[in-house]
């Protein structure tokens, strides 16, 4: 059994251990990351593609954004449609600012390039098995190439997402969960087409939801809303692209031309926040901390914002042996979070039909809308959200 030593033991090769290691690494703090899927496998995974501002300065702050320029898709707004009309958020003009469009996998092989590229360990197909003694010598316990191994480290970074273990290694009793469960999931795909819009639309349908979103000039993303316990065998290639036409072409000479769907998979839909999100000296980040439901494209943005609050902790107890901000690092990252949470929640419930809504709900979810999209304040409001909330502390990147 192989025993080793490093500052931060980190778990989980999503964007949040990534970032966490090479944002560490940055300032000559050292650690292990363990990933227990292949690199192949957490590379090709399709999962977010919205970054906020913020996410994108510090990605490209830490020298990690060469492509991430090049390829990503600057917006400057949304659109929101709805009872046969599309009416565009515009950020630039409401708040100033702009996201991002560039697929999770691409943030996650960047890192994973740059971390390779300096040397720096990380294990591929290495899964964390268990975490101990987290108050006073933390170490992990994994299974590499058949084998047990042992990290004994200064911290633990729990960032294995909302299946992994470190969440679950706490106590009851310790730790607390604020939860809700939504009565429908997203249809996602991904297909060989041109998007129908250069812009992504949240579109409010009697039928459900739908987004039109993108990944490339040639690819887009699209997705529908569907139920929660959906069987994705009964959603063929026509199926899809039929309903997606239903939902999305409400508004006059919008059409929406299908292509070869080449990837397509369910995502449930909840909220969820542990608390607190530090044991001792171990900490949870990202989606092993909270979940929110993907309507307001906040998920990686949340995990990267964790992850900047951690680093400065680090970075102080390691250069002053000053602990006050690793004491902070829970009340800190829920602030965000929460605000996160709501936005999340709002979005989704304004723009998604609930089972049994009767004609009531429905003239409340269009006047909602339209409130949103006619208010400047509540425009503004929208768009403030979504494009990021500042930092409310100052960080490294
Ligand atoms: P993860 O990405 O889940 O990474 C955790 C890693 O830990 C995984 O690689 C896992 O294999 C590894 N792991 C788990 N257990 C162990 C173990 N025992 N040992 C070793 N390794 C382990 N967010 C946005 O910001 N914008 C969006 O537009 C957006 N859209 C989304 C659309 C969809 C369809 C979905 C599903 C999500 C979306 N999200 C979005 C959310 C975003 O993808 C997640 O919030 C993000 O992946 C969280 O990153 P993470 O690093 O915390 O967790
Ligand atoms: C995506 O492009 O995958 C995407 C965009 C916006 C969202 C969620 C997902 O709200």
């Amino acid at each position: 059994m192989a025993k080793l030593r490093t500052q931060v033991g980190i778990i989980g090769a999503g964007p949040a251990g990534l970032t966490l290691a090479h944002l560490l690494h940055l300032q000559g703090i050292e650690s292990i990351v363990l990933e227990r899927h292949s690199r192949e496998y957490v590379e090709t995974r399709v999962r977010a593609g919205v970054l906020e501002q913020g996410t994108v300065d510090i990605l490209c702050n830490s020298g990690v954004g060469e492509r991430l320029k090049r390829e990503g898709l600057q917006h400057q707004g949304v659109e929101l449609r709805f009872d046969g009309k599309g009416h565009r958020i515009d950020f630039q003009e409401l708040v100033g600012k702009s996201i991002t469009v560039y697929a999770q996998q691409e943030v996650v092989k960047d890192l994973i390039a740059a971390r390779v590229g300096y040397n720096a360990p990380i294990y591929f197909e290495a899964e964390a098995l268990r975490v101990d003694d987290y108050d006073a010598e933390p170490k992990i316990h994994y299974q590499h190439n058949g084998e047990a191994h042992e990290i004994h480290c200064d911290f633990i970074a729990g960032c294995d997402g909302f299946h992994g273990i470190c969440r679950l290694a706490i106590p009851a009793g310790q730790i607390q969960f604020h939860e809700r469960h939504y009565p429908f999931a997203w249809l996602g795909i991904l297909a060989h087409v041109p998007p129908a819009s250069h812009e992504l639309i949240y579109n409010y349908h009697e039928r459900g939801f739908a987004l039109l979103s993108m990944r490339s000039p040639e690819i887009s993303r699209l997705y529908l809303q569907c139920a929660s316990d959906e069987n994705i065998e009964n959603w063929s290639d026509d199926r899809i692209w039929a309903e997606l036409g239903t939902r999305m072409a409400t508004r006059e000479g919008f059409a929406l031309k299908d292509g070869p769907i080449f990837q397509k998979g369910i995502t449930p839909m909840r909220s969820f926040v542990a608390e607190p999100m530090q044991f001792g000296k171990l900490f949870l980040l990202g989606d092993a901390a909270h979940i929110v439901p993907p309507t307001g494209a906040k998920g990686l943005n949340l995990a990267v914002a964790d992850v900047r609050v951690l680093t400065r902790g680090l970075v102080e107890f390691y250069q002053r042996a000053d602990r006050a901000a690793l004491q902070r690092y829970t009340e800190r990252c829920l602030r965000r979070v929460w605000k996160c949470q709501r936005f999340s929640w709002w979005m989704t419930s304004m723009l998604h039909r609930f089972p049994d809504e009767d004609s009531f709900s429905h003239q409340l979810h269009l006047a909602e809308l339209d409130y949103v999209t006619s208010s400047r304040a509540a425009s503004a409001t929208l768009a403030e959200n979504y494009v990021g909330l500042p930092f409310d502390t100052p960080g490294l990147f």
